[in-house]
């Protein structure tokens, strides 16, 4: 007796389909609408180089053009520029003037405070339980656990410095990248 529908149903379950349109319609316009804005927040910002990547940008959320930051930030310099995901990540001036091939997260992998660098001292000292790193974000003494992540850190065409994600293996410590 399940199989057949009583004829005064039949009206009902056209109404029902017709419903279930418009709910449907009613749901997915606004989520289409909103799924536009959402998902340029996710695409990298600037990239446009081949294999995307994100552009680094300086304290006050500017691009950071590698010739100037050369002209202001000298030999064994570190300093803090908004990386990968938003994390903050130095920078690296090596002793011949360049920029090193790559980026330092300044997140401590003991509890997440940001490490400043000790010029004085060349390393990085964390100010929260005393964690050190030399100056490449190898870890020296606990009780951080783990080296400070790392990044690529290349020059686009632009002259752009351009963040991309360290999968390869640490060289600081031959190890697999526990980051990533
Ligand atoms: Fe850096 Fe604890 S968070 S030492």
């Amino acid at each position: 007796q399940a199989t057949s529908i009583p004829a005064d149903r039949v009206p009902d379950m056209g109404k029902r389909q017709l419903m279930n349109l418009l709910l449907l319609g009613a749901i997915s316009l606004p989520t289409g609408f909103m799924l536009v804005p959402y998902a340029a927040f996710f695409v990298p910002p600037g990239g446009g180089g081949a294999g995307g990547g994100t552009v680094a940008k300086d304290a006050i959320g500017n691009d950071i053009i590698a010739a100037e930051w050369l002209e202001n930030h000298g030999p064994g310099d570190r300093t803090l520029s908004q990386g990968l995901k938003g994390d903050p990540t130095y920078l690296v001036v090596e002793k011949d003037r360049t920029l090193a091939n790559y980026g330092i997260n300044a997140v401590c992998t003991h509890l997440g405070c940001v490490v400043p660098f000790n010029q004085a001292e060349n390393k990085f000292i964390c100010p929260c339980h005393g964690s050190q790193y030399n100056d490449q974000g190898r870890v020296v003494r606990g009780p951080a656990p783990l080296s400070l992540a790392l990044a690529h850190a290349n020059v686009e065409e632009g002259g752009k410095v351009v963040f991309t994600p360290w999968t390869e293996t640490d060289f600081r410590t031959g190890d697999a990248p526990w980051w990533a």
